[in-house]
């Protein structure tokens, strides 16, 4: 377990890059945070890791972004789903093989579900908010961490 601060949104993405030189294809990165924490934010700066320079945002209402690139990597908001019948229906068992990268905001929801079939695959990372507007605490278990 690995545990940071960050004092920024831009030092989120400095730190997303840094880290997903150690995520590598296959993993299936499962973040927890309130709205607002910076899970986008990561996301945005995870892409650079994988040189990948689609545009990032929260896929609210298209459940997934599909990125592209290689490794692939697929980007989940999972907020609205509940359920296994629901975590089929987002593609997710498809996307999930070991060519591709694997993005999940809110997987709070369909945790239960990804760990009995993926648990050596998951990095877990948790973004939590502080008394300080800008500042978040980041803990990331899981993979090489
Ligand atoms: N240290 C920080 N790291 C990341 N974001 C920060 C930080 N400090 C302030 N912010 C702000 O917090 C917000 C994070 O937004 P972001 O869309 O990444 O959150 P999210 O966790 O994806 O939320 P949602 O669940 O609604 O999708 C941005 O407005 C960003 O500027
Ligand atoms: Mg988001």
């Amino acid at each position: 377990m690995c545990r940071f601060i960050s004092k920024s949104e831009k030092e989120t993405e400095i730190l997303a890059q840094k880290l997903c030189q150690n995520i590598k294809a296959g993993s299936i990165v499962l973040f927890s945070g309130e709205m607002g924490a910076g899970k986008t934010a990561f996301v945005r700066g995870a892409l650079r890791a994988y040189n990948n320079a689609s545009f990032v945002s929260s896929p609210t209402f298209a459940l997934v972004n599909d990125y592209g690139g290689c490794p692939k990597i697929y980007h989940f908001d999972m907020y609205r789903v509940k359920g296994e019948d629901d975590l089929y229906s987002t593609g997710f068992y498809d996307y999930a093989d070991e060519n591709s990268i694997l993005f999940i905001e809110w997987s709070e929801n369909v945790r239960q579900f990804i760990e009995e079939f993926y648990k050596d695959r998951i990095v877990e990372i948790d973004i939590e908010k502080t008394e300080n507007e800008n500042e978040r605490k980041i803990t990331v278990r899981g993979g090489e961490f």
